[in-house]
């Protein structure tokens, strides 16, 4: 039996690492071909012979247009874009921060994690338009709730949200536009380079939290859930698989742990269950 995306190609941007990396596994076990934009596409762990790596940075249009130009090359068309390179501020409030750093920090994380979702888009539109395609966007819990990082990531994260909306209703009926909010997940997920923080990594924090035993807050009800990125990578098939979310447009699954249903106390139903 084929898999859900039997014969499609997707293209994933920061796919090199995290969950960009986990979708390209996840959809090359569905059937797909799949090719990855990432400014390091160099990391231990690297990908299968049959990706396509183009090394690229989703600041710059050419280096977009140039991954979707090669992809179709290679692989005859584009059925899914998957815009999900980001960086994370660490949680640095605006407190901690003087306005030279955070106007520095905000050019370069908005630049990655906001603008390079909407280049991206730019440039595989017209590809995706030509195959009734889809945009499959990684957002985030900080997409909907504060305390996901600082202010700079939850508001580039909103701003996604954001885009997600105001595309899956430019680009209809021919372009589906959904995405996944994730939630903490244990990746390379690095910082701004203007903050000294691009090499500290989500996954060097979890080993930390999980040394100190703080790994989950017990307010998010699935707290015991996987934070591996491979375990989040299912809701990412179902939204680009036309046979399955055909009428599905401007929708979000959140893949978090149930952050939206959280309590006053911790997860009601406790281990005892
Ligand atoms: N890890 C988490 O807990 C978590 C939670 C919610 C959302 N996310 C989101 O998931 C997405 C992927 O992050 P991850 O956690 O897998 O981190 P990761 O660092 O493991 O993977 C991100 C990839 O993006 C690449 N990248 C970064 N900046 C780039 C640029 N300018 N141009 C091209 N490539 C670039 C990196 O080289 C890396 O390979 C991000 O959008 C992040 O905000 C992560």
């Amino acid at each position: 039996m084929g898999g859900w995306l039997e014969g499609d190609v997707a293209l994933i941007t920061g796919g090199g690492s995290g969950i960009g990396r986990a979708v390209a596994l996840r959809y090359l076990a569905e059937g797909a071909r799949v090719a990855v934009l990432d400014r390091d596409t160099g990391r231990p762990g690297d990908l299968p012979d049959g990706v396509l790596t183009v090394t690229g940075d989703v600041r710059s249009p050419e280096d977009l247009h140039r991954a979707v130009e090669t992809t179709v090359e290679r692989f005859g068309k584009l059925d899914i874009l998957v815009p999900n390179a980001g960086i994370w501020d660490y949680h640095r409030s605006v407190t901690r921060l003087t306005g030279e750093e955070l106007s520095d920090a905000f050019d370069e994380l908005f630049g990655i994690n906001v603008k390079g979702y909407l280049l991206a888009v730019e440039a595989a539109w017209r590809e995706l338009a030509a195959t009734r395609g889809s945009i499959v966007m990684t957002l985030s819990n900080a997409s909907f709730h504060t305390d996901g990082g600082g202010s700079l990531y939850t508001a580039s994260k909103h701003a996604c949200l954001g885009l997600l909306r105001q595309l899956a209703y430019e680009l209809a009926p021919k372009i589906r536009v959904n995405g996944v909010a994730t939630g903490g997940m244990r990746t390379q997920l690095s910082g701004p380079e203007s903050l000294g923080l691009h090499h500290r990594t989500l996954a060097a924090s979890f080993a930390r939290n999980e040394a100190s035993g703080e790994a989950q807050p017990p307010l998010i009800p699935l707290y015991d859930s996987s934070v591996e990125p491979e375990d989040f990578t299912g809701p990412y098939v179902l939204l680009a698989s036309r046979a399955n979310s055909a009428t599905v447009t401007g929708a979000v699954i959140p893949a978090d742990g149930g952050i939206a249903v959280r309590g006053f106390r911790t997860a009601a139903g406790g281990t005892g269950l």
